[in-house]
């Protein structure tokens, strides 16, 4: 079986690659990564020498590299966790989350469709089905909710949702869709909410909270996530979406408060400041239809799983010292000097 994970460099789709190097030996596992600021060769160091691993530099929305690259591999699985990732970013700048999660989608559907596929597996988001209000704890997000987008980035997500529906529908090519709650973990780049309070808090720097802080996340340990995604490769009906979350909501204040607990830090750190355009309240997922067709769990609640998180980037320092050392620098001067 020859897998391509596409940005595999990235936090989950590295998770995903050690996850599947280490559990099918028997595999030939390949990253396609284009190397975007969010992908970091140092996060697949430990598999860089491994038989059954191979990493490429690539454009998933360059037509003819890809085409190139399926007609030397002939892969039997795509899954695609390739894209623009940062909502913040996207309000910023919507263009490369067009290109790279819409068109980039496209090109690799196509390359399926003239080469052949034994299964497209579309890595999306909860963030496609918009949000919740905060005062209707009951509601959750089924595969049945309306595609219903707040951001640029939500609405490049679910564009390309669709085209991989449509590709199964039109030209029968072997889908499935994940759509997944917040992450946290390993590798996680830290313009995103834990790791940005984690390093913060470690450097004394004032922790930016969006608004009154009051937005709710479902918050899902990677590990669980790429667990899901290997059951569904494997055994997902095909055509199928299957929402991946585990109960685990939390304020963002709550969030941040834990962190700054577990660290032994003073809350006076807290800062609040100008909220997010559009910001989304709340997302919680309904899991009942991973639950029940392919038995999957979460295995790590929240507050076992923020432990082991802090954790691993106080023993990992070097990891994301260098990332908030470099260009990053300029982005959060950009995003919170003033705001
Ligand atoms: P990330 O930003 O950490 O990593 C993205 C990776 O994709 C990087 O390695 C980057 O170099 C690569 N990439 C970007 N553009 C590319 C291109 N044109 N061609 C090839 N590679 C390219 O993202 P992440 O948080 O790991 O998210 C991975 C996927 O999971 C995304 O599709 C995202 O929408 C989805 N997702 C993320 C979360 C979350 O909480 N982070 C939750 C649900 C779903
Ligand atoms: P984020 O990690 O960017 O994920 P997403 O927007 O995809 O959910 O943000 C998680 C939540 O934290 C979101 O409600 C925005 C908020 N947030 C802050 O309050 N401060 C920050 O500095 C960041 C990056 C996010």
């Amino acid at each position: 079986m020859k897998i391509i994970v596409t940005g595999g460099a990235g936090f989950i789709g590295g998770n995903f690659i050690h996850h599947m190097v280490n559990k099918y030996p028997q595999y030939q596992i390949i990253c396609l990564d284009a190397l975007t600021y969010a992908g970091n060769m140092e996060t697949l160091k430990s598999v860089m020498e491994k038989p059954n691993f191979k990493f490429i530099k690539g454009d998933i929305a360059d037509r003819e590299f890809v085409y190139g690259l399926f007609e030397d591999e002939k892969p039997d699985i795509i899954v695609n966790f390739a894209a623009e990732s940062h909502v913040d970013r996207s309000i910023d700048d919507p263009e490369v989350f067009l290109k790279t999660n819409y068109i980039g989608t496209g090109v690799l559907l196509d390359a399926c469709r003239k080469y052949g596929i034994k299964r497209y597996h579309q890595v999306s988001t909860d963030e496609v089905y918009g949000d919740l209000p905060l005062d209707r704890t009951d509601l959750f997000f089924t595969e049945e909710t309306p595609l219903h987008t707040s951001s640029p980035y939500s609405a490049s997500k679910a564009a390309a949702d669709l085209l991989v529906q449509a590709y199964h529908r039109t030209f029968g090519i072997p889908v499935t869709i994940s759509r997944c709650s917040n992450n946290y973990g390993p590798y996680h780049f830290p313009e995103k909410l834990i790791p940005l309070i984690i390093a913060n808090c470690l450097n004394e720097k004032p922790l930016p909270v969006y608004g009154k802080g009051e937005n709710v996340r479902d918050w899902l340990y990677v590990e669980d996530h790429c667990r899901a995604i290997d059951l569904i490769i494997h055994d997902g009906r095909v055509g199928e979406v299957y929402n991946i979350g585990g109960h685990n909501e939390r304020t963002n204040l709550q969030v941040v408060k834990t962190i700054i607990h577990a660290l032994g830090k003073s809350e006076d750190l807290i800062t609040y400041v100008t909220d997010r355009l559009g910001h989304d309240m709340r997302y919680a997922i309904d899991p009942t239809k991973i639950k029940n067709e392919l038995g999957w769990e979460p295995t790590t609640l929240f507050d076992e799983g923020i432990k082991k998180t802090i954790q691993w980037y106080l023993d990992n320092k070097s990891w994301w010292e260098n990332i908030i050392s470099g260009e990053y620098q300029k982005y959060y001067d950009k995003m919170y000097v003033g705001r």
